[in-house]
């Protein structure tokens, strides 16, 4: 049976602890689409071409995977994309409220389509975007938590 999953996100930009998700999903589905998100509301850095090109870099060499953008419902994504499977990452405590009702209300929308947490390496568990971001500012060392690539996107981003 051909399984396809979507891992949707901001991904403004792409860090280890979401590649560690992926590299974990790729093992429970054939096709992983990884959808970004427009997220107008959360004031990106990166444009959506910006922050596809980061993720699609790092994954040129995996054909099962193909990165995509959207502006749509999640559920209306998936259906188009005639995914069953969601996946999300899980970190602290607190992502656990946004995302049990995120998935309520996924389910309320489509109930065929499940949503499936992993949860990445205990290095990556405290990893956020904004947190990178913020360090990548202030000129911190940001090796341990992206790749090269958006290393030298964030610090052309803050110069
Ligand atoms: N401003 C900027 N960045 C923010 C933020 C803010 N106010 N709040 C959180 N973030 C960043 C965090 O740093 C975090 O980064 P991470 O990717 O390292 O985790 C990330 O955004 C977390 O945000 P979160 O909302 O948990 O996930 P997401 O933005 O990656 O993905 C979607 C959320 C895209 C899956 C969800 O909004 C969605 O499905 N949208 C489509 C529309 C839809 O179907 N809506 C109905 C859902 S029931």
């Amino acid at each position: 049976m051909n399984r396809t999953g979507i891992y949707p996100g901001s991904f403004d930009p792409i860090h280890k602890g979401h590649i560690d998700i992926i590299n974990r999903a790729t093992k429970l589905v054939d096709k992983l689409y990884i959808a970004v998100a427009n997220s107008p509301h959360k004031k990106p850095l990166f444009n959506l071409d910006e922050r596809k090109e980061m993720i699609e870099e790092e994954f040129s060499s995996n054909s099962s995977i193909e990165v995509i953008a959207f502006d749509n419902l999640l559920i209306d994504l998936a259906n188009s994309l005639k995914a069953e499977i969601l996946i999300r990452g899980l970190r602290v405590v607190s992502d656990f409220e946004y995302e049990f009702q995120m998935l309520g209300m996924n389910r309320q929308l489509d109930s065929k389509i499940e949503t499936v947490f992993l949860m990445a390496d205990a290095q990556c568990q405290s990893i956020s975007s904004n947190f990178v971001k913020e360090i990548a500012r202030l000129g911190g060392d940001i090796s341990n938590f992206t790749n090269k690539f958006v290393a030298s996107k964030l610090k052309d981003k803050y110069k």
